[in-house]
Formats: C-alpha cells, structure tokens, sequence
C-alpha cells in the first residue's frame, strides 16, 4: 500500500553517508526523492546516477524547486547550521545528519529560526527508532526493571581514520568522539530515561596530530583540535546516573555498549550506532535472557526513517520523532562534556526534551502514521 500523498525531498551533501540514505529511503514510500545536489556537483551526479534519481542544477536550485518540502542535509557537521539556516529561509523542514549544529549557540538559531518560520527541524540519529531500541524502551516503560538507578555507554574505537576516506573533519573542530558517536548514545538515553539534569566529565588530547590510514590520503598528517578520549558521568532528572565513555583512542576492548540497572532487573540495550542488535535482561542474581524483538523496524539499516516518520508527521499533522528539541537537548549535553572537563565543574543542563512518543508494534514494514 502506498502513502496517502508522498512528500517531496531533496538532499543535500551526497558524501559517504548518502548512499545509507539512498538505499533506505527506497523502502519507504511516503519519500518522493525529487532531487540530489552538493557544492561538488559531479558527485551529486554520480550520486544520482548510481541510485536512479533526479540531480539538481545546484545546491540554490534544489532550494527554490516549490516540490521540495523537506531538505536532508547530508553536509558535514560544520555546515549543518549553515544550510539548515538556508532551507529554513527558502521555506523548506530541514532534516540534518548529527550533530544538529557544533556548538548549541548554533543549534539553537536554527531552532529559532525554523519555529519562526513554521517549518519543522529534524536531526539524526534515528536508530532509536529500530526495533531492538524500542523494545528496549517498552521494557523500560513496563516497569519490569524498576526505577533505573545506573547504567553505562560506551563507544570506544582508533579512530575513523582508519576507514573514512576523508577523515579530517573528525579531528577538527566540530569533530571528536563526543559530537561524533554521542549523539546516537544520548539520544537513546533521552528517548529511554527521560531528560539530562547535570554533566559531569574529563578529557585527554593525547595527539597534536595523527596520520590518515586509510586510502585515498594515507600518510597525510591531520591536526587534532578537539579532545578524542572522554569520559563522564550523565545525572538525569529521573535521578538516574549514566557512565559515558566516547573515546577515539582506544585500540580494542570489550566493554559492552549499553547496559541499564534498574530496581528490580538490568538490561543490554543494542548498540545505538545501529538499528539491530539484541535485547537481553536480567533479574537481581540471574542470568542475561534474550527478549523476543517483536516491534518494526529491526532487522537492517532503516537510515532515513527518521526523515520518513517527519513526513508522516507533516501529513498527519503529529510531532516528528528525531526532533530538533531533542537534537537541541542533546546538543547541549556534548557541548557540557567540554565545559565540565575544562572548568572541573558539574554542568546544569538549561533545555529538556519530551521523550518521543514510541513505535507501536500495529506499524507495518514502512509505515510510521
Ligand atoms: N560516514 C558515515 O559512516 C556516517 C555515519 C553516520 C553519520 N554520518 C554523518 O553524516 C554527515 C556526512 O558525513 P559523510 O561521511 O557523508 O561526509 P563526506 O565528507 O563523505 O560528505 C559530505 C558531503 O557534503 C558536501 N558539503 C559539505 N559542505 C557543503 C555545503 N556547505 N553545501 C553543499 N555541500 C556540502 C561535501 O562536498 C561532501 O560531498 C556528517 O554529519 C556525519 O557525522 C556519517
């Protein structure tokens, strides 16, 4: 069954990333791709091509097309803001890759911006929608494990440089692994617990500079000007007190990703840097049991959903789930990592975000109504 009426997207930014984006969006029906551009229009081109879609003249062309309503911004962190801002003005929901913006000042202004012209701001991650992370949250909101008391995140690697063929941005400001991967791990703790109160946290630059690895820039030297190993704790309004490690500096480990203490019972959570992933619990004393994932959505890489379940908002006239308020509190939370290491201080957190609402198990394959 297809959509009641598809809403026209165009994305900007055809990078690493989009071909996630590409192959997803395929999947659901409501998206009606009406346009590819980037400030290096060969490779929104070739990007076209390669996944039969329309490319724009240009980044200004996709922008006054009057059949985009909204505008994936696939950009690097740095210029997330930027052309949020510019989508916003042309009239277009805006719809980014995380961070919302790198600093919350900037975030922020988009914020503004988008509630003065009436138009939606979404942002990833949108993992937390998989099914895995939202029988995570149905378990949570069942009550089986109590009140949650503690619990840890963790997302520890070498650093991107080993893969991405481009990795500069990582260690530039606006890069590092708080703005990075922190974005997936709060984001699920906000949509699982509720609101950040405080922050608490330290840091460690162990290089000025560090060798590219991968192909097609190998041996070239990047500067480092953000901090690469953090570590922090995170108290929630609920009470609850989260251990968060985000480092690029760590050669191998096995820590598990997400772990929840409650009460009456502890949870592994599936690791937020994708959709799938198992979901096991435990009660005091016993041994972890896998839980049976019955909800949609958990099976593969639904990159993009977060942009389909705002079209459905914009059709159904309902709040999106990948919300800017969200990316916004959350935005806020990393920028505090920093402030509370710098000034070895805990951070009072000013924004707070309503969890989003979940994901009913009624929803069939590609549908979010
Ligand atoms: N690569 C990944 O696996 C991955 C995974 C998850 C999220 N992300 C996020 O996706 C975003 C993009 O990452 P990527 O790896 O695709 O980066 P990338 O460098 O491969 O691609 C970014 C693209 O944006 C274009 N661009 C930059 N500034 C622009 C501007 N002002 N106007 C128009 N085009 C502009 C660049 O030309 C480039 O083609 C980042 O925010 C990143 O955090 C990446």
């Amino acid at each position: 069954m297809s959509a009641a009426r598809r809403v026209g997207v165009g994305i900007i930014g055809t990078g690493n990333i989009s071909s996630a984006y590409l192959t997803a969006m395929k999947g659901f029906d409501v998206l009606d791709i009406r346009g590819l551009a980037d400030m290096k229009q060969d490779l929104a081109a070739k990007r076209a091509a390669e996944f039969n879609v329309p490319v724009a003249a240009s980044v200004e062309a996709l922008l006054a097309d009057p059949s985009v309503e909204i505008i994936v911004n696939l950009t690097i962190p740095r210029a997330h803001v930027e052309v949020g801002l510019r989508a916003v003005a042309a009239g277009k929901h805006i719809y980014g890759e995380k961070p919302l913006g790198i600093t919350y000042a900037e975030g922020k202004k988009l914020v503004d911006a988008a509630k003065a012209k009436g138009v939606r701001v979404g942002s990833a991650p949108d993992t937390f929608l998989g099914g895995g992370h939202q029988q995570a949250r149905a378990i949570v909101d069942s009550g089986a494990l109590g009140t949650i008391v503690g619990g840890s995140a963790y997302f520890a690697c070498p650093g991107h440089e080993f893969w991405h063929p481009d990795p500069a941005f990582y260690y530039d400001i606006g890069g590092g692994p708080v703005l990075d991967m922190g974005p997936y791990y709060i984001t699920q703790l906000v949509n699982l617990l509720g609101p950040v109160a405080k922050v608490q946290a330290l840091s460690l630059t162990p290089h000025a500079e560090r060798p590219i690895r991968s192909e097609p820039k190998k041996g070239q030297m990047m500067p480092v000007k953000v901090a690469t190993h953090v570590t922090g704790t995170l108290i929630f309004a609920s009470g609850a007190l989260i251990q968060v490690t985000l480092s690029f500096d760590v050669p191998a480990h096995k820590h598990l990703p997400y772990e929840l203490y409650g009460t009456e019972g502890a949870m592994l959570v599936p690791d937020p840097n994708a959709f799938a992933g198992p979901v096991q619990v435990a009660k005091p004393r016993g041994q972890f049991e896998d839980v049976p994932v019955t909800l949609p959505y958990a099976d593969a890489n639904y990159r993009s959903i977060g942009v389909a379940d705002m079209a459905y908002g914009i059709l159904n006239n309902r709040p999106h789930r990948a919300s800017g308020e969200l990316a916004l509190h959350v935005l806020e939370v990393m920028e505090a990592f920093e402030v509370a290491s710098k000034e070895g201080r805990v951070v009072d957190i000013k924004t707070t975000a309503a969890r989003p609402a979940p994901i009913s198990e009624s929803l069939t394959a590609g549908k979010l109504s």
